[in-house]
């Protein structure tokens, strides 16, 4: 799996609750966060780079932990990773039942409209609200999930989906599911928020092969890689999923 930054690690942090000692890479390509404004010509170069290096290292399937690579660049991904892609868009797609749904997500993702299109194609009828958050990963990779500006712009990204009167909210960027204490606090308590993660990991999990050993560790089998400095992220990985990991240091082409 791959993201951006920390985002990825609430999806890996389902993967692991149902999978606890899963083997897994995670690679954070730090050197080049954030993705949300970037075009979609360097998200398919960067989502080509990285599954590829994932395939070296030998991963079998790749998850997809950053849905602005899965909204701009699932087919490069499927392409280049030799095994079964499983796209969170894809997957929460066929889960979710309301018929008004909310999407926030990174300026990139939003402005695909992947979201959507993968709603539409399961009920024809939906309505779907995408807006887009520019302040929040910069935010989170902080660790700011609460300070007066971040909520004043949470405020205003949650207008217009309060306005169309959605019943689901999908947090549509791996970084979200941080927020969510945030996100409820503003938001009433008719109004459900959902990661896509939990169907993600879902459909993943079906591949995999028969359950791992009871009892292991969690984080026993995964390698932590970044393309940036290794110690915010180890320091990332250590307040929000409690875990003290060895992170490397990988160099790639592009990243710089
Ligand atoms: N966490 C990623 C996502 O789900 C990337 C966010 C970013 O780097 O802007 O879209």
């Amino acid at each position: 799996m791959f993201d951006s930054g920390l985002g990825g690690l609430t999806v890996l942090r389902r993967l692991l609750a149902l999978r606890p000692g899963q083997p897994c890479i995670y690679l954070a390509d730090t050197a080049r966060v954030p993705y949300g404004g970037r075009s979609a010509a360097e998200i398919r170069g960067i989502a080509a780079e990285l599954t590829s290096y994932l395939k070296k290292q030998g991963s079998q399937a790749l998850l997809m932990a950053c849905n602005t690579s899965n909204a701009l660049a699932l087919d490069v991904a499927e392409a280049t990773a030799g095994g079964p892609v499983v796209g969170l868009i894809e997957a929460v797609a066929k889960v979710v039942k309301a018929s008004r749904v909310g999407v926030l997500a990174t300026p990139a993702t939003a402005g695909s409209g992947a979201y959507g299109k993968a709603f539409r194609s399961a009920n024809t009828q939906i309505i779907v609200v995408e807006v887009g958050c520019p302040f929040f990963v910069p935010a989170i990779e902080r660790h700011d999930l609460g300070s007066g500006a971040l909520i004043e712009a949470a405020k205003n990204y949650l207008e217009p989906l309060l306005a169309a009167e959605v019943e689901t909210i999908v947090l549509g960027c791996t970084h979200y599911p941080l927020l969510e204490p945030l996100l409820q606090q503003l938001l009433p308590s008719h109004i459900e928020l959902v990661d896509p993660a939990i169907a993600a990991v879902d459909v993943l999990s079906e591949m995999l092969p028969a359950p791992l050993p009871h009892g292991a560790d969690a984080f026993s089998g995964c390698r932590f890689l970044v393309t940036g400095d290794p110690e915010p992220f180890a320091a990332g990985l250590e307040h929000w999923l409690g875990a003290s990991q060895k992170v490397e240091w990988v160099k790639l082409q592009q990243a710089g």
